[in-house]
């Protein structure tokens, strides 16, 4: 009797130190204080946002209000969200968000005018003839620009119009309005507010050479044509394991155009392999707030001319887009599910210094 009570007393207390042990681990990293990234920040600093979090979640709100100077619409001022129907916009959302930026006095970029994803059904069931093609696509980015002008400051025009491999995506755009239906958006999109500043907005620079290459060569050949563009978003929704060296290029070669620079949807995903029962370790955390350090240092070496922002996709890892598109467990963002910030944030902070 007396034996049994002596081993459970035992395992009970090597269960103990086992325990603390790992907890030990696990708060060795530092708790981060900050007044905000927008007051340390010499770039506006900012995240894409969801209207129903920032409509009901106040702690959400909260960090939004206190550590940004930007903010994006997640998805409330793509196509589909703003123009359901042919002959019917939807603003309400969006102005939620616009008019959370007034009142707050920080910068809303406009997500995103021409995309091949997020279309309603009244467009991908289109049967109109070229010229119809034209007049549906010109009256959306028209209306939604001046219905917005004045408040939001800039725009991401045109998102992901290439592949990998350089060349144009086959879109529906692409299909109905030709090659150069990119350039078009443009000059739009500035006949409708002169006073945009207008991005082309594109993931992979830090993966492919030759969709960095394809993006330029656009630039290039809008500045020798006269289309009105002023910078580029380069998305970097990118992963731990992505070299130093890969995202540094990424950055630099996007700031050859002389355009201003946006990493637009930042984000750092630390399970890119979808490994369903990865867990958080300190020391995943860890490599994560380096590379959140590398990107921000080469953004922050930019001319100070061109660097437009850093904006990350969401606020906190619970509500990123990668747990749900990817149904995988994954901390990509500066803030954890609670909104504490995460070593990530420290990255960023040691990326300013
Ligand atoms: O709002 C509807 C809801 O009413 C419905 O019940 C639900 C179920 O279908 O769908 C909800 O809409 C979803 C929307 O996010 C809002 O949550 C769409 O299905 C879903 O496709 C949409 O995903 C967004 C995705 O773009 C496609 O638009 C992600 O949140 C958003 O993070 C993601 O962001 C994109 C950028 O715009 C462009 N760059 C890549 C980035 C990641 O894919």
């Amino acid at each position: 009797m007396i034996k049994s009570i002596w081993l459970f007393l035992l395992l009970s207390t090597l269960l103990l130190i086992a325990c603390n042990s790992k907890n030990e681990v696990l708060s060795e990293l530092p708790l981060v204080e900050s007044k905000g990234l927008k007051y340390i920040s010499p770039f506006p600093f900012g995240a894409s946002l969801g209207i129903n979090l920032l409509k009901t979640k106040v702690v959400y709100r909260n960090v939004v209000t206190k550590e940004f100077n930007s903010i994006t619409a997640e998805n409330a001022m793509k196509f589909g969200a703003l123009h359901p129907s042919e002959n019917t916009y939807f603003w309400t959302e969006a102005d939620y968000l616009v008019s959370f930026a007034k009142n707050l006095g920080i910068r809303v970029h406009g997500h995103t005018l021409i995309w091949h994803n997020s279309l309603p059904l009244w467009i991908t069931n289109f049967q109109g003839d070229a010229i119809a093609w034209e007049n549906l696509f010109k009256a959306h980015i028209q209306t939604v620009v001046t219905h917005f002008k004045g408040s939001v400051v800039s725009w991401d025009v045109v998102n992901e119009a290439f592949n990998d491999d350089g060349t144009l995506r086959n879109t529906i755009w692409q299909q109905h309005l030709g090659n150069d239906y990119v350039a078009r958006a443009f000059q739009y999109a500035h006949e409708a507010d002169p006073d945009a500043l207008l991005f082309y907005n594109e993931y992979g620079h830090e993966y492919s050479s030759a969709k960095r290459t394809a993006v330029n060569n656009m630039v290039s050949d809008f500045k020798t044509r006269g289309i009105p563009i002023h910078g580029l978003g380069l998305q970097m929704h990118t992963n731990h394991i992505q070299s130093d060296a890969n995202l540094i290029t990424a950055i630099n070669t996007a700031a050859l155009t002389g355009l201003k620079i946006h990493i637009s949807e930042l984000d750092i995903s630390l399970n890119k392999d979808n490994n369903q029962s990865l867990t958080l370790t300190d020391a995943l955390a860890v490599l994560q707030a380096a590379k959140y350090k590398v990107i921000v240092k080469a953004f922050a070496a930019l001319p100070a001319t061109q660097r437009y922002g850093i904006t990350t996709w969401n606020v906190g890892d619970a509500d990123s887009w990668i747990r749900g598109t990817y149904n995988r467990p994954d901390w990509p963002l500066p803030f954890d599910d609670n909104y504490n910030p995460k070593p990530a944030y420290q990255g960023i902070l040691d990326g300013l210094k």
